[in-house]
């Protein structure tokens, strides 16, 4: 065996029906002022966010909210969150929503605890520059209550990030910013619908798929990858097409869940880093949605080009997904597109980025844009990749 690394988080899961109840107990081990992060109206118009700072105000802690958090949240809206959690003196960040409000408070944490008196930016920090600012343990501790099945940013060490001036969407990365406590509560994931649950159901899919042909890939990832896939093929096309299905919910949850420990340490490769490029040029085109139309043609270039373990990792893939595999060859490996291509009919995700708004003129400026903004997973993806490749892979995937 191969000697390997992994990150073990140290994050409080707590998992399960009617768990937000908890977050006031929990948050109030942690500090005394509390700032909510949310986006702008799901959480409100739900009542959760109602519930979540009365559990809060019930243990004696005093809550700011900070509800202007967009999907695809900008270096600005954390800037101004951070502005809110120094002026009320916040000591306990709570991220309540999906991945864009989860990561918003990460990245508040970060800001908050580093400002000292000063005005800084999450883009400091962010690993394009040549010295970037160190994140250390000064981060506030952050608690993570997900809404969506999807993105693993309630156990993971990375929060996302879009410059937009830059047009550049990046992954702050750190072990301080992983959250202390996670709650995954289904009944906050039953409302979302048939679209948000597919979106997100096939982000993660791509996690698990991505962070097992990784390069950095390893036992354990491999371990909750394969378990992963085989949750998203059974259980994604039923909450896909009844939200109650709460069997469906859990496991779609804990899928998600193991997306978020495997990539925290394999990282996501190729269709993660030309999707967000996608979401830099077009914040209006959702995470989940951008990868739906890039990973098969990205599947079928790791293939062809992939050597004997990669291409054993994609017939893995495909019999994950319940189909039968003679021999490990790069003819069977191709049935995991197939699978993939009938997973995404199943749940309406069958797009093309010209179907989704893409431009042909956007492709030299997302390429570059994945070159300086996505290195990791770039140099993650199992097969090397030029220019020229992401050039194709773009244009091919339109
Ligand atoms: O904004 P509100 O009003 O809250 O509504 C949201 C938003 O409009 C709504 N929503 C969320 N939960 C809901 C709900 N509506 C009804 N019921 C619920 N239970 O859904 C919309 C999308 O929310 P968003 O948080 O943007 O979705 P998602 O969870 O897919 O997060 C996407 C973000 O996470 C990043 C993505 O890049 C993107 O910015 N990612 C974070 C990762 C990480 N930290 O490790 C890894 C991922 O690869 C991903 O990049
Ligand atoms: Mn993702």
């Amino acid at each position: 065996m191969r000697s390997f690394r992994y990150f073990l988080p140290t994050t409080n899961l707590i998992f399960g029906k009617g768990t937000l109840k908890y977050i006031g107990v929990e948050a109030k081990k942690l500090g005394k002022k509390a700032l909510l992060v949310t986006g702008k109206k799901s959480m409100e118009k739900l009542g959760f966010l109602k519930k979540a700072v009365e559990s809060m105000e019930k243990e004696g802690l005093e809550v700011v909210h900070y509800g202007e958090v967009e999907p695809n949240p900008t270096v600005d809206i954390v800037n101004e969150g951070a502005e809110k959690s120094i002026d009320n003196r916040c000591d306990v960040i709570v991220g309540l929503g999906g991945g864009s409000a989860i990561d918003t408070a990460k990245n508040i944490a970060v800001v908050s605890g580093h400002s000292e008196g000063e005005k800084i930016s999450i883009w400091e920090f962010a690993e394009v520059h040549d010295v970037p600012r160190q994140i250390t343990s000064k981060t506030l501790p952050v608690i993570a209550i997900t809404s969506t099945s999807g993105t693993g940013s309630h156990v993971s060490r990375f929060a996302v990030v879009t410059n937009q001036q830059k047009k550049q969407k990046i992954g702050i990365l750190s072990p301080f910013i992983c959250p202390k406590v996670s709650i995954v509560d289904v009944d906050i994931l039953s409302y979302m619908s048939p679209s948000l649950t597919a979106q997100t159901g096939f982000d993660t899919m791509t996690h698990v798929m991505e962070s097992f042909v990784s390069r950095l890939a390893n036992p354990i990832t491999d371990f909750y990858c394969l378990k992963a896939m085989e949750l998203v093929f059974n259980y994604l096309p039923r909450a896909y097409s009844n939200g109650d299905d709460t069997e469906a919910r859990e496991f779609m949850a804990l899928a998600d869940t193991y997306g978020g420990w495997a990539l925290n340490t394999s990282r996501i490769v190729l269709p993660h880093a030309l999707s967000h490029p996608i979401s830099a040029f077009y914040p209006e085109i959702a995470h989940g949605v951008a990868l739906a139309a890039l990973t098969p043609e990205i599947m079928r270039f790791n293939i062809e080009k992939g050597n004997e373990e990669t291409v054993s990792k994609y017939c893995q893939i495909a019999k994950a997904g319940g189909i039968k595999v003679n021999s490990f060859t790069k003819e069977e490996a191709l049935k995991s597109v197939e699978v993939i291509e009938e997973l995404l009919k199943k749940i309406k995700l069958n797009v093309t980025l010209k179907g989704l708004g893409v431009k042909k003129d956007k492709i030299e400026g997302m390429t570059e844009s994945a070159f300086t903004a996505m290195k990791g997973p770039i140099e993650a993806n199992p097969v090397p990749v030029i220019r020229e490749d992401i050039l194709n892979l773009y244009s091919r995937s339109m």
